[in-house]
């Protein structure tokens, strides 16, 4: 959570900023409809790329660096500014949320982790096998595998992380919300069965998928750990827009990603369309059923 010092917090605004997702204690209050999220310098040059590409208007403005109290940090425009009492949710897309870069340095010394073993089995004690049973532990990159398939992150190629609602409740309990239908309860549930909202969430979907199809940036990038913010508020304003750029790694010269084709360990894919393929067909069958 993130605490607005009396002197930044404007009049105008009628929220208190939410960070739904993410690392704690990574983002400032900014001025004049901005906020500071502490600088990573993978991040900074995805945003400063993606200012020149036809994906602009589906990214927060990006206003260059600042420092702030000793820290370095990207500054950005508040998506959440131009609502009143919004509602957020965060769906972090791709069928994986690590780079393979990170599964290949995890097996490099595949230590087993006690830890990880315990955090397995508080979500399914079933899950760990016999061998890992008699050690009471798993390796790193088995975790990484096994958590993705907890979510609907390996079938469905998103996830939902957080949602926030207008009555100012947060929930970020979806680790294991996996099948469509599971899916389906939590918009509905986040949109209060308002059909308006989700068809202006559906239209702008699809305009985003549209415009990734054709954009040079994201032809060329893998985008990993990467969501989509969904806002809105009870003047029917709904947005989505793509946010965080963290893992946003670029592939090398003349290489491209399909961005559906399934992954294979190499080829770099990360599934992201796929998602939102999902993501959109879900939200037209709420949008067309008869409830
Ligand atoms: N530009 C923005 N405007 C409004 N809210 C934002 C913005 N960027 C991030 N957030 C909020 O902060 C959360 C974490 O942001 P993110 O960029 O994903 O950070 P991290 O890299 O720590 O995962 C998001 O889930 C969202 O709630
Ligand atoms: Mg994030």
């Amino acid at each position: 959570m993130v605490h607005w010092s009396p002197f930044v917090m404007s009049f105008k605004k009628k929220y208190p900023w939410i960070q739904l997702a993410g690392h704690a204690g990574s983002f400032k209050a900014g001025a004049n409809g901005r906020i500071l999220k502490k600088h990573c310098e993978c991040e900074q040059r995805c945003l400063s790329l993606l200012m020149r590409d036809v994906l602009r208007p589906y990214v927060p403005g990006y206003h260059g660096d600042v420092e702030k109290d000793g820290q370095k940090y990207n500054q950005m425009e508040d998506l959440l500014a131009e609502f009143d009492f919004p509602c957020v949710m965060d769906c972090k897309m791709g069928v994986r949320t690590y780079l393979e870069e990170e599964l290949t340095k995890a097996r490099k010394k595949p230590s087993p982790r006690p830890d990880m073993y315990q955090k397995m089995i508080e979500v399914d004690p079933n899950a760990p096998t016999h061998e890992e049973n008699d050690q009471k532990a798993v390796t790193k990159p088995r975790y990484m595998q096994w958590r993705e398939t907890i979510s609907s992150t390996a079938t469905l190629g998103f996830r939902i992380e957080g949602v926030k609602k207008e009555d100012g409740t947060v929930n970020r309990d979806f680790k294991k919300t996996k099948t469509r239908e599971q899916v389906m309860v939590a918009f509905q549930d986040f949109v209060r069965g308002n059909k308006d909202v989700l068809r202006c969430y559906l239209t702008r979907l699809e305009e985003i998928r549209d415009t990734l199809e054709i954009s040079p940036f994201f032809k060329t990038h893998e985008v990993i750990g990467s969501s989509l913010l969904f806002v809105h508020d009870s003047k029917g304003r709904a947005k989505v827009w793509m946010i965080d750029f963290g893992k946003t790694t670029p592939l090398p010269d003349g290489q491209e990603l399909t961005h559906r084709a399934s992954w294979v360990e190499g080829n770099r894919e990360d599934g992201y369309l796929s998602g939102l393929d999902s993501l959109v067909d879900i939200i037209s069958t709420m949008v067309n059923s008869e409830t």
